[in-house]
């Protein structure tokens, strides 16, 4: 990474942070924040809202994506999730479905705690042989 690419990721990081402190988990108490970085340079940010019908819980990533979505942006560069969980949190298989319609394959997407610990994986690792837009569109 060169400096602006280290400025970038330190600010993407914070966003999702502060996404993180946003998150409604009341009833899991497991609290996510996403923020991706658009095609355009900005920042999106997104937080889990659980629901007490707990199966309309919608997971920070998406909630990240769609806050993206209808605000004008629908490409992106790179997604960081935050927990503050030892255990670095990958992103949740319908995560990675929505994840892969709107990044690239080569895209990296980031796990981050509050020990500073990363794990990085490309969209084509998390989900291989994706059905995507380009099965469905003459792309
Ligand atoms: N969750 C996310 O927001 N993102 C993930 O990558 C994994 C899971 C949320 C959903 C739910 O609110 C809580 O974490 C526990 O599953």
């Amino acid at each position: 990474m060169n400096k602006n690419e280290i400025a970038r990721f330190d600010e993407l990081l914070l966003a999702a942070k502060a996404a993180y402190h946003l998150a409604y988990a009341p009833y899991s108490n497991f609290h996510v924040g996403a923020a991706a970085l658009t095609k355009n340079g900005n920042i999106v940010q997104g937080c889990n809202v659980e629901n007490a019908s707990y199966g309309l819980t919608v997971c920070a990533e998406r909630n990240c994506i769609s806050n993206s979505v209808i605000n004008g942006e629908q490409e992106f560069e790179v997604i960081v999730v935050y927990t503050e969980q030892d255990k670095l949190t990958p992103p949740c298989g319908a995560c990675r479905q929505v994840i892969a319609e709107f990044f690239e394959q080569s895209a990296p997407v980031l796990s981050v705690n509050h020990k500073n610990e990363q794990k990085v994986w490309t969209v084509q690792e998390l989900l291989p042989d994706a059905f995507t837009p380009k099965d469905l569109l003459d792309l």
